[in-house]
């Protein structure tokens, strides 16, 4: 294979190194496609493709440096997404980065209200698991374990996503973790000071609109003094659009 096929921004632009925060956490970046005016999604939060096929491609790219892909209920209820391998090409930069053919996926559901009918669970490539806390009640959970291949709880009040992600690591064996959203299941990512690297695509549009949903939404910071930090790793422009990488600070002790 011509060694730049699959690289949609004519240089590798995953993550070369993927050293987690901590041995028994797997490495967690996230990606995302965000207007001009800072939305990932118009505020009715249905599906639009507002990023260039260039981005769309990155998407399964980046997939390829990742084990496990996760995205939220509402992410996985509004759109038609499997959370694949992209298939042909992309297939070939996993198996060669020495990965499973296809990711495990991993569906966020703190409360089991995911649709038991959404697209990814029509699709049987790879193991599907739900990670929800105690307010999941039974008859939900029962309705969605026919659906997926695990179901582990962790969190009393929303998922506990420290203890979820080394789960995930001793149980299944994610070294690395894309997430790919939505806004709700970021925040907390992000407020667990777990993400390492955040991919960015700032694309040419705006939105508006005050309830349409940003990368990170959840609760939110009171003062900049308990906002991520994050730098700026690389950049590049592709067209109209800017193509970003930084790289988070990360909490330096866990309980
Ligand atoms: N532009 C982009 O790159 C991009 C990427 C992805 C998504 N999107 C858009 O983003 C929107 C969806 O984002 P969203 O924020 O509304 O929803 P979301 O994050 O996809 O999913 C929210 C759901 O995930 C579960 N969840 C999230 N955080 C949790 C936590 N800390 N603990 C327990 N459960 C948690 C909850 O499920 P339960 O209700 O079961 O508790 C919650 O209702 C859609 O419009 C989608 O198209 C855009």
């Amino acid at each position: 294979m011509n060694s730049r096929a699959g690289l949609q921004l004519g240089m590798a632009w995953g993550p070369t190194s993927r050293a987690p925060s901590a041995p028994d956490l797997p490495f967690v970046f996230v990606n995302f496609a965000m207007t001009s005016d800072g939305k990932i999604a118009p505020a009715n939060r249905r599906f639009e493709s507002f990023s260039s096929r260039r981005d769309q491609l990155l998407l399964y790219e980046l997939r390829t440096y990742a084990d496990a892909v996760m995205s939220g209920a509402r992410t996985l209820d509004v759109n038609r997404v499997k959370l694949g391998n992209g298939g042909g090409r992309f297939t070939r930069l996993r198996l060669q980065r020495g990965l499973d053919k296809f990711p495990v996926r991993i569906v966020v559901s703190g409360r089991g209200t995911i649709d038991p009918g959404a697209e990814i669970f029509k699709h049987r490539f790879s193991p599907i698991i739900l990670l929800a806390s105690q307010e999941a009640p039974e008859r939900r959970l029962k309705r969605l374990r026919s659906q997926v291949d695990d179901i582990i709880i962790f969190g009393e009040h929303g998922i506990d996503f420290l203890q979820a992600l080394r789960w995930l690591r001793a149980k299944w064996g994610v070294k690395s973790l894309l997430c790919e959203g939505g806004g709700a299941v970021n925040a907390a990512l992000f407020e667990a000071r777990l993400v390492q690297r955040l991919y960015l695509t700032i694309c040419p549009c705006v939105f508006g609109g005050r309830d349409a949903p940003t990368l990170a939404d959840g609760r939110g910071v009171a003062s900049l003094a308990e906002a991520a930090r994050m730098t700026l790793h690389r950049m590049r422009r592709m067209g109209d659009e800017l193509f970003l990488i930084y790289r988070a600070s990360i909490r330096a002790s866990r309980a």
